[in-house]
């Protein structure tokens, strides 16, 4: 067992509730076995644990470890494509790159950059749109298997619209999308998504191959499969969806159609959906991954996160790497937070405890694994992140002076980075290498 002392913030409650931030200035979180069995203060955790080693996080902040609901791993390297919209953006950044991990030792290289970008950001848990390759979707399994990180992936499908090197036929897709599943759902902390890449690049064939996936139960398959896709993103976009999809009701009908909006259902975007869309996507218990620098950098919209909210449907952060502008999910709340901002009236006034809950625990709900990670309470996993500022940085004097908790975590989000994170725990397990100071036992009495 270890004892980790810190000052711990975490939002266990309900997204938008007063008093949502819990605080706990001086906090003894005793982990066994990857799981918090009990918070306390130090001196209880030292009383029942007396032979247990300490550490001693108290300078900086202990927080739940970030969520990211939407990430494309093989565009890492196309981060940085600016002044282009969606189509264009695809065309010129995104699929030439994406075309590279055809090569399987490009595609393991890049996996290792993707999944050090999330680790070092301070994401523990993500949705991560894999590649049009299966092998390199299985150099990605087999390194986030490495890492410990909690990460939900697919093989990406489409059959037509993209370059040619990046199509298949849906039964191929099927085929191999059931192979890659066999191997890699349940296993530890991975499991499969169905993934087509969007209605514009998929005919109503492959989305039935994909729905055909998503719900047969396969034998030696722990649990159900997960999906996710893109929606309703780009106003171009949704225009070309509706010509190709005639007799769709709208592009969330393009999918929902196929049984393929469900509460195992990731939908990245959504930022000009129509009314009864976000009825229908509440009614499902589908979430949405909202991508507030991708959909500023890009220029798709401003989010209407009071709709979704008002409907009731499951909002989550994604960085949307390589349309995001990073890895970093503080920087997507803060982005957030702007844009909300800049819908006047419309707009939801965010807190920070809005934007930690949007952060961490809401994107635990979207993935169905709330009864795990997104908080540090008692039975939840430790996975967990440490901030501590870099010394004599601007981060650091802020904090010296927030007002209180809620200040102090405004004061992280607007200024954090993940240069700032110094530590990074999932499930106990510690997966970057800086060390925080091992203490061991600290003598009674000490505080
Ligand atoms: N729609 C289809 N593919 C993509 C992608 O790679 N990024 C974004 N932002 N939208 C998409
Ligand atoms: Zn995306």
């Amino acid at each position: 067992m270890t004892i980790y002392r810190a000052t711990v913030l975490d939002t266990p409650g309900e997204l938008g509730r007063p008093h949502g931030l819990r605080t706990d200035s001086d906090c003894a979180l005793v982990v066994h076995d990857g799981t918090i069995t009990a918070r306390t203060d130090i001196a209880t955790a030292r009383r029942e644990h007396p032979a247990d080693e300490e550490i001693d996080l108290r300078e900086g902040l202990l927080l739940p470890g970030m969520i990211d609901t939407h990430v494309h791993f093989p565009q890492v390297r196309a981060l940085g494509g600016l002044g282009m919209p969606l189509l264009e953006w695809l065309r010129l950044r995104a699929l030439p790159e994406e075309a590279r991990l055809v090569d399987t030792a490009y595609a393991r290289e890049v996996a290792k950059e993707f999944l050090g970008g999330l680790t070092t950001s301070g994401t523990t848990t993500a949705m991560v749109f894999g590649s049009h390759f299966p092998q390199a979707v299985d150099v990605l399994f087999e390194e986030a298997e490495q890492t410990g990180l909690r990460i939900t992936s697919g093989l990406v499908v489409s059959d037509r619209i993209l370059r040619e090197d990046l199509l298949l036929d849906p039964a191929a897709t099927l085929e191999a999308g059931r192979q890659l599943a066999r191997r890699w759902h349940g296993r530890g902390r991975l499991r499969y998504a169905v993934t087509p890449r969007f209605s514009l690049s998929t005919t109503d064939e492959m989305l039935a191959a994909a729905a055909e996936l998503f719900h047969e139960q396969q034998a030696g398959l722990a649990g159900e499969l997960w999906f996710t896709s893109h929606i309703n993103e780009n106003v171009d976009e949704i225009a070309q969806v509706r010509e190709l999809f005639p007799d769709a009701t709208g592009y969330l009908d393009t999918y929902a159609r196929h049984g393929l909006v469900s509460p195992r259902s990731i939908l990245a975007h959504n930022v000009h959906p129509q009314p009864e869309e976000l009825t229908a996507i509440a009614a499902a218990g589908a979430a949405v991954a909202h991508c507030p620098t991708s959909n500023s950098a890009l220029g798709s919209g401003l989010f209407p996160l009071r709709e979704h909210l008002d409907a009731g449907v499951q909002v989550a952060l994604g960085s949307d790497v390589g349309a995001g502008t990073g890895f970093g999910i503080l920087k997507e709340g803060l982005q957030a937070y702007f844009m909300q901002q800049l819908r006047g009236p419309a707009g939801i006034q965010l807190g920070a405890a809005d934007l930690l809950h949007l952060a961490t625990r809401s994107g635990a709900l979207a993935l169905g694994l709330a009864d795990e990670v997104g908080d540090l309470s008692t039975g939840k996993q430790f996975d967990a992140i440490w901030v501590r500022p870099r010394s004599g940085g601007t981060l650091q004097t802020v904090l010296r002076h927030a007002d209180d908790a809620e200040d102090t975590l405004a004061k992280l989000f607007a200024l954090g980075a993940s240069a700032d994170i110094e530590s990074v725990w999932v499930g106990g397990q510690e997966i970057t290498h800086h060390r925080p100071t091992a203490v061991g036992l600290a003598p009674e009495g000490a505080a």
